[in-house]
Parts: C-alpha cells; structure tokens; sequence
C-alpha cells in the first residue's frame, strides 16, 4: 500500500506525524506494510516556489492508494491560494464526491450536552464535496466601491446530488442502519433544494427498510445538540454539511477528535482530520492528533483493511478512557505522546 502524505501547515504537520507513526505500528504489527511519499505541499513551499502543487500534482496524487493531509492555511497566505489548489482541487479533480464524516463520542466525559452520552452521539454525516457554493462559480463587479455587487453562485447538480443521496442510503443499508435524514433549506432556496426534494423522494423510494426523513437545516442544528440521538445517517449539501460537522466535533470532545474521508469509491481517496491548521497551536506540541489518527483509520478501512482501522479505534478509546490525552480533552500530555501511547497500544493490542 503506497499513501501519499501531504501535512501541510501549522498543526497539520503535528498531528500528521502522530498519524503516521500509528499507521507504522498497525502496518509492522499486522505485517501488512505501507510506503509513505511525503509531499511537501504547504505554505512553505507555495512561499519558496511560487508553486502551489507542480503540473502534474493531481495525476501523481492519483498514483498512489489513498492522500492523507494533515490541514492546509497560513496566514502568510491571506487568499489561501495554496489551500484552495491543494485540498479543494484535489476534491473536484478527483471527483471526491463523498465526504464522509463519522460523528462517535467515545467517552461520556467528552460530551459537552447535560446528561447526553455515547448512545446520544453515533451518526454519520455524508456531506456533497463536488458543487453547491464552493465551486467557486460568481463574481464582483464595481468591486472595492460602495456599489459592490458579489454573486456567489451555488451548483446542484441532478448526478452531484444523486450519487450523495445514494451512497448515504447505501452506507445505512450495509451497515444495517435504518435512518437518513436529509437537509437542505428547500423553504428558502426554492430552485436548487428542490432538486434536492426531488431526488431524495426518488432514491428513497428504492430502500423501503430505510426510514428517510427530512429536516430543514436551521432546524437540524438544533435537534443536533437537542437531540443528537435521533440521527443515524446525515446527508447533506457542502456548505450545510461544513457547518454542521463542526457541530458534531463540538458533540465528540472537540474537533481534535473528529475525522473524514473525501472520496470517490473505488479510487484514490484523500483522507484528514476536520480542523483546520490552528497557526496559534502550530508546533507546541499541543495538538490533538486523535481526529487525525482516526481519520487513518478510516482510510485503511476504506482500502479494505478493516482489523487494522479497529485495532486504531480501540487504541484511541482506551487512550481517552484511560486519559491519555491533550489538554483540549482533559489530560496533560502533548501531541507526541498521544501518539506514542496509541502506536505503543496497537502494537501490543493487535
Ligand atoms: N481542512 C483544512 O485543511 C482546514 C479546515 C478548516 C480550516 N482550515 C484553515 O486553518 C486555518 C485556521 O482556521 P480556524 O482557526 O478557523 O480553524 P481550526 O480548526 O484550525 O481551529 C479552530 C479552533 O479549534 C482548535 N483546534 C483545532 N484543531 C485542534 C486540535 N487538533 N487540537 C486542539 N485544538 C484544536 C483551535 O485551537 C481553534 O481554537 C485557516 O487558514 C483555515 O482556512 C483548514
């Protein structure tokens, strides 16, 4: 298994460390090895070359089995050109079209809602990755004058929008879940939500076993800390499906905790935790890398490699219940020995 590792900035680099030496210890424990390419895409390198990622960036990324990224953005960089090019282009050329963000509290201590816990908070968000607001389609005109007109034009496709509805039905139906509720803002944005509408009734109508139901979104973030339990599967639009999973890292701890997958089953996937580069945090040997290590063992279990992910997962529960942890969460070690404590937990639990 050959991954591409690109860390990034700030505390990207970090928590992408403690994700890659957790990855070794599966690999060595399991006998199933994995080659790690270190590309050095990042502000640094935009800042040095002039180049964000060469020529060939999104075709040498699709070489490789699966990306990990640890989080792109620097303030060096104030139109985060580098960001843009790097993650939000590798999710439209490789048509990652899945964003799949897991929502698991692992520890009832984590949970900031009063008398919530585990069983309150375990649903999956599938955010659409490919259109709505951020394909960046628009523009501005009398820009920097008092008359300034910006337009922002949000993209729904019949297929983006299909195949996001589909594959939330199709991860409920394999996993023997029997909820998805989708959200839009129908009520509101009549043209594009409609299609939403429609297409959700549609591919419903194929999962009889499934309940689909449907929530605005402004509602659903409230039933979010409300009443997180109702939820099993989430599917949503890119900029809802944004918002709302910071929501859920807020459910799961923290968004040191939460991790994703961007993907486009059957190819090369990118995978990385949800927070950002957190420049503040950069390089104190604070960050959580628990989102980041959980977001390598989604991808192995995305590549086939299921045992290996659990054994992860298993080392990152008994860590938190064992208060091995960062600040952030309550403990008192630093980002490196976090990770020590997992890798050294998965070598011996496997
Ligand atoms: N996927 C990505 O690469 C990604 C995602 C979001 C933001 N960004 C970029 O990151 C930069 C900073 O953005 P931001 O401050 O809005 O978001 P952020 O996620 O970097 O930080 C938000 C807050 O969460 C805390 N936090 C985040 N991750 C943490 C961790 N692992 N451990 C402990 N605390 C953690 C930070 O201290 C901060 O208070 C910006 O340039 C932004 O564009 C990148």
């Amino acid at each position: 298994m050959h991954i591409a590792v690109i860390a990034g900035d700030g505390i990207g680099r970090d928590v992408t460390a403690e994700a890659v030496k957790v990855l070794a210890a599966v690999a060595a424990a399991s006998g199933r090895p994995i080659a790690f390419e270190h590309l050095p895409w990042s502000a640094d390198h935009y800042l040095q070359t002039g180049e964000t990622l060469p020529a060939n960036g999104y075709d040498l990324l699709r070489s490789f089995d699966a990306v990990f990224v640890g989080a792109l953005g620097d303030p060096r960089v104030p139109d985060n050109r580098h960001a843009r090019d790097i993650l939000l282009g590798t999710r439209f050329e490789l048509d990652l079209y899945v964003n799949y963000r897991p929502v698991r509290l692992l520890d009832d201590r984590l949970c900031p809602l009063k008398d919530r816990g585990r069983t309150d908070v375990d649903f999956t968000v599938f955010r659409e990755n490919t259109e709505g607001v951020y394909v960046g389609v628009g523009g501005r005109f009398k820009a920097g004058t008092p008359d300034e007109v910006a337009i922002q034009e949000e993209i729904n496709t019949y297929k983006g929008v299909h195949r996001i509805i589909r594959h939330a039905f199709e991860h409920a139906k394999t996993r023997g879940l029997t909820k998805v509720c989708m959200a839009d803002k129908s009520n509101a944005m009549q043209q594009g939500h409609a299609l939403w509408q429609r297409v959700f009734r549609e591919v419903a109508a194929d999962y009889p076993g499934i309940s689909a139901t449907h929530q605005y979104i402004d509602a659903l973030a409230m039933f979010l800390i409300k009443d997180p339990g109702q939820y099993e599967v989430i599917v949503t639009n890119n900029l809802f499906g944004d918002i709302i999973t910071d929501i859920g890292g807020a459910l799961q701890g923290g968004l040191g905790m939460a991790a994703s997958g961007n993907i486009h089953p059957g190819r090369t996937s990118l995978f990385e935790p949800v927070h950002g580069s957190a420049p503040p945090l950069a390089g104190k040997d604070v960050a959580n890398p628990m989102g980041a290590i959980l977001s390598a063992a989604l991808m192995l279990d995305t590549l086939g490699r299921g045992e290996e992910a659990a054994a992860i997962e298993r080392a990152v529960e008994a860590a938190v219940a064992a208060g091995q942890t960062t600040t952030d969460i309550g403990g008192s070690l630093g980002t490196r020995a976090v990770g020590d404590w997992i890798a050294e937990r998965v070598r011996r639990g496997y």
